[in-house]
């Protein structure tokens, strides 16, 4: 029998070859938002990892909506060009299919690059004017101004323009980010949204912006493609924002249309108290697919073959995004489909590379075009 972790997925119309994500990473290295030389390099190498889906780093729906001045943007169709040239390369020399995650950073945003330590910038360092659902300044960090209601409905567009171009680009998926304390979490999590007006108070009202972003970016991009979501499922404080609230964000998500949950945790706070280990989130997204129905994504430390194979065989999600470990080792997917007895995806020149790669072996998989 082969393995879960390699057999086929399909959301929406799309079929991924395998179970295998390659997880956002902020690259922090953009000059006005706009894809360069590394996004292509480092994109394309993981293109042709053999995973069966790849998602960018967080894109910014606007110039403040970035974490670092480094990070990718896509607020204007100059930007478009860019995100194609990696498109057209994964789809040449690649089998991994390609989504774009979109995000505003909020109160975490305007803050150096974190290997500068991710310090405060002031205006006059090339920062900018943060803003959040109320203004609550993460420690050490500069204060961000309360979003009013035009705001809300501007950024919201924001989302939805920003899909559009991801469709002109190419993309198959859009990840919405709705984690690790950034606007839209910041919304979501009682702790950091004290708001009295529509989008503030009840759980409906915390979530209502989120579900008007999703609406948006679906409504915006097209029908057979596929939206999904990020998700902290817990913030780890105590009065933070919880599974329970989670679960009930992501089956509303699920009946307005979207295709997958990625079930991260955190980032709200330092304060957060996280058990940190292998495999440590799982059961947020083994919950998330029970309560909801929903396909579900697991990441976070998932670091071994058989740990991920034992996330999709036992059911508790239904695709393993993988971080630091695919950054590592960006052939991650070829080793585990040998450990694990199962084909992957690689491109044909580097068939010389190992035994299990020759090119008449049974270990290569060709694109089905058009599938
Ligand atoms: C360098 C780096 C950059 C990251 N950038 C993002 C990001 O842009 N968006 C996001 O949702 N998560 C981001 N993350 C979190 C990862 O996607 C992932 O959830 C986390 O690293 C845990 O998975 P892992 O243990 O497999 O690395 C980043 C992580 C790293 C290490």
């Amino acid at each position: 029998m082969s393995p879960g972790l390699f057999s086929p997925f399909n959301l929406r119309g799309l079929r991924l070859d395998n179970r295998i994500v390659v997880s956002p990473m902020g690259q922090h290295s953009a000059v006005g938002g706009h894809v360069n030389d590394w996004h292509l390099a480092h994109l394309g190498q993981l293109a042709v990892s053999g995973a069966g889906l790849l998602i960018t780093e967080a894109v910014a729906v606007e110039p403040r909506g970035r974490i670092s001045p480094g990070c990718l943007g896509i607020w204007s169709d100059e930007h478009i060009a860019g995100y194609r040239r990696v498109i057209d390369f994964a789809r040449t020399y690649g089998q991994t299919r390609m989504g774009i995650q979109l995000g505003h950073s909020g109160r975490k945003g305007s803050v150096s690059q974190s290997w500068f330590g991710q310090k405060t910038l002031s205006e006059a360092e090339g920062g900018w004017e943060i803003v959040n659902a109320s203004p609550i300044a993460y420690p050490d960090r500069k204060t961000p101004t309360e979003i009013d209601l035009a705001t809300i409905g501007q950024t919201t567009r924001q989302f939805a323009d920003a899909a559009r171009r991801a469709d002109a680009a190419g993309f198959d998926v859009i990840e919405i980010h709705a984690a690790h304390g950034y606007l839209i979490h910041g919304f979501l999590t009682p702790l950091l949204n004290k708001r009295t007006d529509a989008y503030g108070g009840s759980l409906e009202n915390r979530m209502r912006f989120g579900l008007e972003v999703f609406s948006a970016v679906r409504d915006a991009f097209p029908a057979d493609k596929v939206v999904g979501v990020r998700v902290s499922a817990t913030d780890w404080i105590d009065g933070g924002w919880t599974l329970e609230e989670t679960i009930e964000f992501s089956s509303r998500l699920k009946a307005l249309g979207c295709d997958y949950i990625c079930a991260s945790t955190g980032g709200v706070s330092p304060e957060q108290q996280i058990p940190v280990g292998p495999l440590y989130q799982v059961r947020f997204a083994e919950s998330i697919r029970r309560e909801t129905g929903a396909a579900t994504m697991a990441v976070g430390l998932i670091n071994e073959p058989e740990q991920a194979e034992s996330v999709v065989a036992e059911g508790k999600a239904d695709l393993v995004a993988l971080g630091r470990a695919m950054l590592y080792n960006p052939r991650w997917p070829w080793q585990a489909a040998e450990s694990l007895g199962a084909q992957v995806y690689y491109p044909v020149q580097y068939d010389r590379a190992h035994p299990s790669m020759r090119r008449n072996n049974a270990f290569i998989v060709q694109r089905e075009r058009g599938s």
